[in-house]
């Protein structure tokens, strides 16, 4: 069991949040909007807690379920509060028109976030190629992640098998700006490859 606190409480907030208290672990709900904090902790049930927002959240594992141009702010905000925390990235920096990337060539959003996390947090990037109504649909995709904390993988990885999904560690955290390209991938053969949104990525094993 791992204890979670998902800052948000959007689509990606309410999918990991539903399947955490379904896997049996402990999650903190975490708002800007305290009554939308209070109102998803009740819908998750199962002993789902609020938190304060910029206080530091109850959970080890911190996810920032926030569009991309609010998770650099927020962590900056949060500072010494996610000290030695893990701290899950899981957004897509797409631009408007979803085929291509919103940050620098050489970076990504999980990298910014590591420049300025608090000492002893480790972020690992994770989540951001699934759609969230694909979750809330009982589907189980592949959940890739990356980051450079072996600690902090192994304890983002067991999180995701508790959900039900197979975890798949890419490598380090510059890995992450292909893991939000990959987002991109699952736009893109959602709409035009399958012109299907009830699509998932995945790896397929063909042993021998
Ligand atoms: N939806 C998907 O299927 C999916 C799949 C993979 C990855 N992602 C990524 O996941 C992230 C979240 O997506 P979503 O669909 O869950 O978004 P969403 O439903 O729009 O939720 C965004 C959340 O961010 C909060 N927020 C906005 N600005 C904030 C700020 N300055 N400080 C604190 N909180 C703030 C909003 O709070 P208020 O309600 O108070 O505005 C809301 O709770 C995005 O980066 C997206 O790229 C989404």
């Amino acid at each position: 069991m791992s204890s979670i606190s998902i800052i948000g409480t959007g689509n990606m907030a309410r999918a990991i949040g539903a399947l955490a208290v379904a896997g049996g672990n402990a999650v903190e709900v975490v708002g800007r909007d305290q009554s939308k904090a209070a109102d998803l902790a009740k819908a998750l049930g199962s002993g789902a807690t609020v938190g304060q927002f910029g206080a530091v959240p109850s959970g080890d594992i911190v996810i920032v379920a926030l569009r991309y141009a609010d998770v650099v702010p927020v962590v900056t905000q949060y500072g010494d509060a996610l000290s030695d925390k893990v701290i899950v990235d899981l957004s897509n920096p797409f631009n408007a028109d979803a085929d291509g990337l919103a940050v620098p060539d050489d970076t990504s959003v999980a990298q910014e976030v590591a420049k300025v996390a608090p000492a002893g947090a480790s972020v690992v990037k994770a989540f951001n190629t699934v759609f969230g109504h694909v979750l809330e649909k009982g589907r189980r995709p592949d959940v890739f992640f990356a980051g450079d904390d072996p600690q902090a993988k192994a304890a983002v990885s067991e999180f995701i098998s508790s959900l039900g999904l197979r975890p798949l560690d890419v490598g380090g955290l510059g890995m992450a700006r292909w893991l939000e390209g990959t987002g991109l991938i699952l736009m893109g053969v959602a709409r035009h490859g399958l012109d299907d949104f009830d699509v998932a990525l995945g790896a397929v094993e063909f042993p021998g």
